[in-house]
């Protein structure tokens, strides 16, 4: 049973006991309904405490039960609701914590509240296309009034209690306990008794409470005025807004029946699927089939940097926000301080922009060394080298942090594009080496891949999945291989790309009809920003390795106009000085023509669906070779890397998440007529072993 009863004198203690965040898991549920039921049972109970153990109050569902029976077995989470409705023993919740989704819900159901200062309160049910689905959007208004209500069930995002406690008219809260929170629980609980007892009185539901707004109508279509500019693919948070006017419009059974309608008919929308697979997904990102949790790690306490160019002074900066002391190393004196510069210019954007204290800012830099001696980093717990891109450069860094790093430090590289194996076989200590790779700007980008060396060790692992963590990146596993996950999916995409600029598309259409579609960046502008030479570097050792690979010449032709990008204030696009606006360039449409006519090519109209399908399937397709060889450990991993790397629109969530929702059999039918078209490329299209299998057997990638 994951909930204890305990009894102290009049008082019985029932406390959710399922870590790490008591979520409301079928057995946490069957505790709470016996420990309500025994205490009314008991004529020695005069009151009820529900309180959770260890670090929550609880954190809602359990996401464990996601999808299984047990998730909606009785007694389900209205059930518990309505046993605290009807129970004519004094309930009160005591909430400390994390109070969360159900776990808010359950607390609304009791008939009085105390709280430990700091407890984080939210109904975040929104980020997961849903609306809270156990009277939430119904009870919450009547505590804290309709909008306070509204803008927190529509963001999802926590409130700290004691600022919920210290709301005008609020009934949340009604007691903010700062000592031991059971002893002043229990205390309450026997006042409350007491108090009923002697008067007579009915115990206070927040179901009887009255919603109240002054101006309702004009307010909710305020509100949803906001809301559909806000969140106009996600069709929960409009829904949020009906729901709470449901519990200011209707009686409130009838705002419980509305409820549980909306909620029902979020779950299916492939919007809520997307971000429901989204959310266990990062969850699942962390986990290493093989690296059990309990692996231990080794303590990081201090961060050498060698490299503050573009990528070492970011990567400095996750740890500097993190709190963890970092040592840059370069080679030349005007390097560091270019570096430290730039990390300072950084940090005086966020505080101009009042992101970012002045005073933290001092304290981030306070943490920030810089040095030309190696002598100065060998202590570092965690070394990370960002140097230049070649193995020359890397071979002779990583032969000098074998020799003077202390024994048991890791050694990480940030390469994109070089053999992590070759790189650890530089030093006697290939179990201390991994992958760090970040994405630029390093200092924003949430994603992180680790890439795991044939000898990285499993507490070397464990110990950088956990870093990632504290300086707040989404960790994905990838094996060695060119390109990683992330950027040996997307040159598939890339090639894609150029085959559509050839067969009749402007750069323009392809960018206009992949963002329609939600990237928040087509090929060609992603192409400008990140430098057309790095793409161009990449294919001319492609031409030598395997020269029977197809690629468009287009974007070599661009690089041999000198148009890198944005850098060079020319690339697919035009750029005006100092702006970053991509503006459709004559110059490319006629090198674009020009090339067409040259190959013998009669242009055709190209249709958006054909132009996305071509892009997201050749995702799709080295997805599930990276998977088959086992690249990534499950297919979700390739998604999270989209989403948080590459600017995949999360209410599709992820390539292959995509996929599945298409229905891989469609999927391979497509590429299967891709694969008809003259000038695509047949071999390009053969769908990957894994596709075609599951797609045989009606399968899903997950
Ligand atoms: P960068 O050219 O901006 O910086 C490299 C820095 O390393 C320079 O400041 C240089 O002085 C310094 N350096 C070179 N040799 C050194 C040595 N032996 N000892 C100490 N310092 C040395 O290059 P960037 O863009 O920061 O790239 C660094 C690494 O990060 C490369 O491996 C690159 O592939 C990788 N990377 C780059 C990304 C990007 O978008 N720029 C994205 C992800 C990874």
């Amino acid at each position: 049973m994951s909930a204890s009863y305990d009894v102290r004198g009049p008082v019985a203690v029932i406390t959710l006991n399922n870590p790490p965040v008591n979520g409301l898991g079928y057995d946490t549920r069957c505790g709470i309904a016996d420990g309500i039921t025994k205490a009314e049972a008991d004529p020695s109970i005069e009151a009820i405490v529900i309180t959770g153990a260890g670090k929550a109050f609880s954190g809602g569902a359990d996401i464990r039960e996601f999808g299984s029976p047990k998730a909606v077995a009785e007694p389900n989470l209205l059930s518990l609701i309505r046993m605290e409705d009807d129970c004519r023993k004094v309930i009160v919740a005591a909430v400390h914590s994390v109070c969360m989704g159900g776990g808010l819900e359950l607390a609304l159901g009791a008939h009085y509240r105390v709280a430990a200062p700091g407890a984080n309160v939210a109904l975040p049910e929104v980020k997961i296309g849903l609306i809270p689905g156990a009277g939430g959007t119904q009870r919450l208004p009547r505590v804290l009034g309709v909008e306070t209500a509204l803008n927190m069930i529509v963001s999802g995002e926590p409130v700290k209690s004691e600022m919920l406690a210290a709301l005008p008219g609020q009934k949340l809260f009604d007691k903010i306990i700062d000592g031991d929170l059971i002893e002043g629980a229990v205390a309450f609980a026997r006042e409350k008794a007491a108090e009923h007892a002697s008067s007579g009185k009915p115990l206070p539901r927040v179901r009887d409470l009255p919603v109240k707004h002054p101006n309702p109508d004009a307010y909710f279509q305020f509100a949803r005025n906001t809301v559909k500019a806000m969140a106009k693919n996600f069709p929960a948070p409009a829904k949020c807004v009906d729901a709470v006017e449901a519990a200011l419009k209707r009686k409130f059974d009838d705002g419980m029946v509305y409820e549980r309608e909306v909620f029902l008919g979020l779950m299916w929308t492939p919007e809520c699927r997307a971000l429901r697979h989204a959310f266990l997904a990062e969850r699942a990102a962390s986990k290493i089939p093989d690296v059990p949790e309990g692996t231990p790690q080794r303590t990081i306490a201090q961060v050498a940097v060698i490299g503050a160019g573009t990528m070492g002074g970011g990567i400095t900066m996750n740890f500097l926000n993190a709190g963890i002391p970092v040592t840059m190393l370069e080679m030349k004196q005007e390097a560091l301080d270019r570096g430290v510069a730039t990390i300072r210019k950084n940090y005086e954007a966020q505080v101009k922009k009042g992101k970012l204290k002045a005073d933290k800012y001092e304290q981030r830099m306070a943490l920030l060394k810089t040095t030309l001696s190696y002598d100065d980093v060998k202590n570092a717990d965690l070394v990370i080298e960002a140097v230049f891109e070649e193995m020359g450069v890397k071979e002779k860094v990583f032969r000098t942090l074998d020799e003077v790093m202390k024994p048991g430090a890791i050694l990480a590289s940030n390469t994109s594009t070089l053999d992590v194996n070759k790189i650890a076989s530089f030093t006697k200590r290939p179990q201390d080496v991994v992958g760090l790779h970040f994405f630029s700007p390093a200092n924003v980008m949430k994603l992180l891949e680790v890439v795991r060396g044939e000898k990285t060790a499993k507490d070397v692992l464990a110990t950088v999945m956990a870093v990632a963590k504290k300086i707040r990146k989404t960790a994905v596993v990838s094996g060695v291989c060119d390109g990683f996950i992330g950027n040996r999916m997307i040159e598939q995409y890339s090639r894609q790309a150029g085959f559509l600029l050839e067969e009749g598309c402007t750069p323009a259409q392809v960018d206009k009809a992949i963002e329609k579609f939600g990237f928040a960046m087509g090929p060609f502008r992603m192409g400008d920003l990140a430098g057309n030479d790095i793409g161009w570097a990449i294919r001319k050792r492609r031409y030598q390795e395997k020269p029977g690979m197809r690629y468009s010449k287009t974007a070599d032709l661009l690089c041999e106009m000198g148009r890198y990008g944005q850098k060079t204030g020319a690339g697919w696009y035009d750029y005006q000085a100092g702006k970053r606006d991509a503006i459709p360039s004559k110059v490319v449409v006629e090198m674009i023509e020009k090339h067409r006519a040259d190959l013998g090519i009669t242009p055709r109209k190209i249709s958006d669906d054909e132009i996305v399908h071509r892009l997201v399937y050749a995702l799709v397709n080295e997805g599930a070779k990276i998977v088959e060889e086992g690249i990534a450990s499950k297919a979700s991993d390739l998604d999270i890397v989209y989403l948080t790397g590459y600017g995949f629109p999360l209410w599709r969530g992820g390539p292959m998440c995509y996929a599945d929702t298409q229905g891989l059999f469609n999927v391979v039918q497509a590429m299967n007529r891709f694969a008809r078209n003259p000038l695509d490329d047949a071999d390009f299209w053969e769908p990957a072993p894994l596709l075609a299998r599951l797609a045989a057997e009606g399968k899903t990638f997950s």
